[in-house]
């Protein structure tokens, strides 16, 4: 029996019933970059849902009492450009003090591996929970690239987050990665000749920016 895919699929009602608008061809830009918001601020929910807790002493107008407050706020959100920067707003509307890094990758149209074109991230990256966001999950090469790079540059403790992925994709990524916790709002059937996702969403980064 073949390996279960470990990926954690976050399949709530308001998740699928965004990303059926997301994927319609007919949504006009402004639309599909709303939409990637709402659904990134609502994937950034489930996939900070582990964060540690602590307690801080405070009183409210009736009582005082120990109240939960996130303990260490170190956050990290590092962006594949260019189609990850379609995840940060979301992302920074619930987690407004994070950190964001960005690593620029662009998959070759023949070979479909990554090549590196960008990188800038926080020195203090190896301190922080390192939040990589694309969009998609197709071949997993630019994930795999781009995780490997961050741990090269230190960071030891990182999750990945994309809004659609591949089996295909899914199945590299826990071979090359198997330490990291990986979530996607949809995980779809396969992939094509080109390496695009079906049914997928068509070009991320060109339906975010209007490029096509
Ligand atoms: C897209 C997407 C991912 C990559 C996924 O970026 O945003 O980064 O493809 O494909 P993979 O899993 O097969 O590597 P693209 O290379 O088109 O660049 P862009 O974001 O600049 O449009
Ligand atoms: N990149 C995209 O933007 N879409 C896909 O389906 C695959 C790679």
């Amino acid at each position: 029996m073949p390996d279960a895919l470990n990926i954690t699929v976050v399949d709530h009602p308001l998740v699928q019933h965004k990303m059926t608008h997301l994927r319609n061809k007919d949504t006009p830009v402004a639309h599909f970059r709303n939409l990637i918001r709402e659904i990134s601020l609502l994937l950034c929910y489930e996939i900070t849902r582990d964060l540690p807790l602590t307690t801080r002493h405070i009183e409210t107008p009736v009582a005082p009492m120990e109240a939960p407050i996130l303990k260490g706020k170190k956050i990290c959100f590092v962006s594949i450009l260019r189609a990850g920067n379609g995840l940060l707003d979301g992302m920074l509307d619930l987690m407004p003090s994070a950190r964001v890094g960005h690593i620029g990758l662009y998959r070759d149209p023949d070979t479909l591996v990554a090549v590196e074109y960008y990188y800038k991230v926080p020195q203090d990256i190896g301190d922080r929970l390192t939040i990589v966001v694309d969009p998609m999950l197709a071949t997993a090469n630019s994930a795999i690239a781009a995780v490997q790079r961050l741990k090269d540059g230190g960071a030891k403790n990182i999750k990945f987050l994309s809004l659609v992925a591949s089996p295909e994709g899914v199945k590299a990524f826990n071979e090359a990665h198997p330490d990291v916790a990986t979530y996607t709002g949809a995980l779809d059937s396969h992939l094509n000749e080109y390496g695009y996702i079906v049914p997928g969403l068509g070009d991320a980064g060109d339906r975010i920016f209007g490029t096509k």
